[in-house]
Order: C-alpha cells, then sequence, then structure tokens
C-alpha cells in the first residue's frame, strides 16, 4: 500500500490531474460530479491559463459553479450531442469496468454524458477498486411514483431508503428536482440484468449502474508514485 492509497485525498488528486493531463486542445469534455474531478478541472484550469482551448459539459449544479471559477467554458448536450470525452469519478469499479455512482445524487447527467462520449475516463482511488459490485445501488425517481417504484425495488429482493438532506429536513431533491432511493441488495450477481429491471419501474429516471460503457472506458487509479491505468 502507498502513502496514496493510505491519504485518499492525495490518490483522488493524482488519478483527478492525471486525467487532465490526457485531454487534448479543442477536444469537448464531460465534467463529472464528486470530489475526485473537481481535481480534475482545477488542473484543467491552470492549462486553460497557459493556452488550452476546450469546453465542458457539467453534470450538476457543484461542477457547473466550479467550472465556472476555474475559468473553464461550458456548452450543453444541446450543441456537442457527441462529444469527445467524459472524466468522472465512481463509487465502485469492478473487474469487467462496470461502475456504481450517485453518491452525489448526479448520476443521471453523469449517465448522459458518458453515453455521448466517445472516450469516458474514470477517475478513482484504490478503495473503489472492487472484486465485485456491492449491494448499495443510487436510483433516481420521480416523487410522482415513489410509492410503486419502492414497491418495485422491494419485490426485486431490496431494501430501499429514501435518500434524506443532510443541512435540509425531507428527502434530497436532486439537480433534476427529483427524489434519489438508495436500493441496498444483498448482492448483485448480473449488474446488466439489475440496471435493466430497475429501469423497467415506470418513474425511474436512472440507476447509478453503469454497466453499458465498458468498450469506451479507462479507469485511473490514483496512487503517490504513479496512476495505475486499466486496461
Ligand atoms: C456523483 O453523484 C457520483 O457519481 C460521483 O461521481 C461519485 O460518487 C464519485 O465521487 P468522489 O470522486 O467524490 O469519490
Amino acid at each position: 500500500m502507498d502513502t496514496a492509497t493510505r491519504d485518499p485525498a492525495a490518490a483522488k488528486r493524482a488519478a483527478g490531474y492525471k486525467a487532465a493531463d490526457m485531454v487534448k486542445d479543442g477536444m469537448i469534455i464531460g465534467l463529472g460530479t464528486g470530489s475526485t474531478v473537481m481535481y480534475t478541472m482545477e488542473r484543467l484550469s491552470r492549462r486553460i491559463e497557459k493556452g488550452l482551448t476546450i469546453a465542458g459539459i457539467p453534470t450538476s449544479f457543484q461542477t457547473a459553479i466550479r467550472a465556472r471559477e476555474y475559468g473553464i467554458p461550458l456548452t450543453t448536450l444541446d450543441d456537442h450531442p457527441l462529444i469527445d470525452l467524459a472524466i468522472d469519478g465512481a463509487d465502485e469499479v469492478d473487474p469487467q469496468l462496470r461502475l456504481i455512482k450517485g453518491r452525489g445524487a448526479a448520476h443521471t447527467r453523469e449517465k448522459c454524458v458518458a453515453a455521448a462520449a466517445r472516450q469516458f475516463i474514470v477517475v478513482v482511488d484504490e478503495q473503489k477498486m472492487v472484486p465485485r459490485l456491492a449491494g448499495l445501488v443510487p436510483v433516481e425517481i420521480i416523487p410522482f411514483a415513489i410509492r410503486p417504484v419502492m414497491d418495485h425495488l422491494k419485490a426485486m429482493g431490496c431494501d430501499p431508503v429514501l435518500r434524506e438532506g443532510l443541512k435540509k429536513d425531507g428527502p434530497v431533491i436532486t439537480d433534476n428536482m427529483n427524489f434519489i432511493i438508495d436500493a441496498r441488495f444483498k448482492k448483485i450477481t448480473k449488474p446488466e440484468k439489475l440496471e435493466t429491471a430497475i429501469g423497467l419501474s415506470p418513474g425511474v429516471v436512472e440507476s447509478g449502474l453503469f454497466c453499458g460503457f465498458a468498450d469506451k472506458t479507462t479507469v485511473i487509479v490514483g496512487g503517490e508514485k504513479r496512476c495505475r491505468i486499466i486496461p
């Protein structure tokens, strides 16, 4: 275990910076959400000061606000429905490069941007690398359908919990004005099937399972001395 593994912030910084260094001039970049991508934007900001020309598509209010502070020009999927590269963090990455995302409730926009990207770079620290995806899947739903979606998830054998705010009473409201249900499954044996099955309930917007992007995914695992790049 190297120092960065014992220091997740240093590992995240290393991974985030490495991804930023892989950005080429003229690219349209999907900007994910979360602490690791904040480091990517910090580095991109410095590169922009030195002449890099890019535009980013933010996946959350958090990212849009920070990108503006960093002087990163922003654009939209309306203007760029196909983008060069998306860079994002993850909560779990398995050996097949399937992901769980959504700790920060931004996974719907993150999935839209990843789907639009030719290449998807996932930036993580070693703690996110798991032999198999564990059971907690964030699911964004429209508030109108909370009861039937809860029933659907319970029928699939999980224990769904409406996510509550920490500095707000009541449910977390996403950037899309929806709710998040954290669906805890005992284990996930077939992530692709689970992703599809969760999405079958009307009222589900997106789950945090990202199983369809492995072919275009590169994972950067941050470390102190060097980053591990998969594949
Ligand atoms: C946002 O909803 C999430 O999908 C994040 O991208 C994910 O939780 C990774 O966040 P960190 O980089 O903060 O660990």
